[in-house]
């Protein structure tokens, strides 16, 4: 399984086909390795980030799965 953690491209190099081709990169890689899946999480109002991994041909699978933080850290102690 392939773990896609995060990706930025520099704000004045946007809309230039750079995110698509970096994430393209990792699922040849992902595809090469025989790997079972590939994931990356983004926030639902991040319309570039969904934009770019649903144009990267990755699909939403549970809709309603959510994101547990522990912020900051030193509420744990
Ligand atoms: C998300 C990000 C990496 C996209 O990089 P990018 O190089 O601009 O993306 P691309 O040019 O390769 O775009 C590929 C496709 O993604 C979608 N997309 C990209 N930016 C978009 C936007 N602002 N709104 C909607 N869709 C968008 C489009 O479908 C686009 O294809 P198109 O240009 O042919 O329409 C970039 O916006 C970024 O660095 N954002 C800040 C960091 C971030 O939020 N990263 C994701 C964290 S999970």
């Amino acid at each position: 399984m392939i773990l896609l953690y995060e990706v930025m491209v520099a704000s004045g190099h946007r809309r230039q086909g750079i995110g698509r081709a970096l994430v393209m990169c990792l699922v040849e890689e992902a595809r090469a390795r025989e790997a079972g899946s590939m994931w990356v999480l983004a926030d639902e109002d991040n319309a570039a980030a969904v934009g770019l991994y649903t144009s990267c041909g990755a699909r939403r699978r549970v809709p309603d799965q959510s994101l547990f933080v522990w912020s900051p850290i030193r509420l744990l102690s």
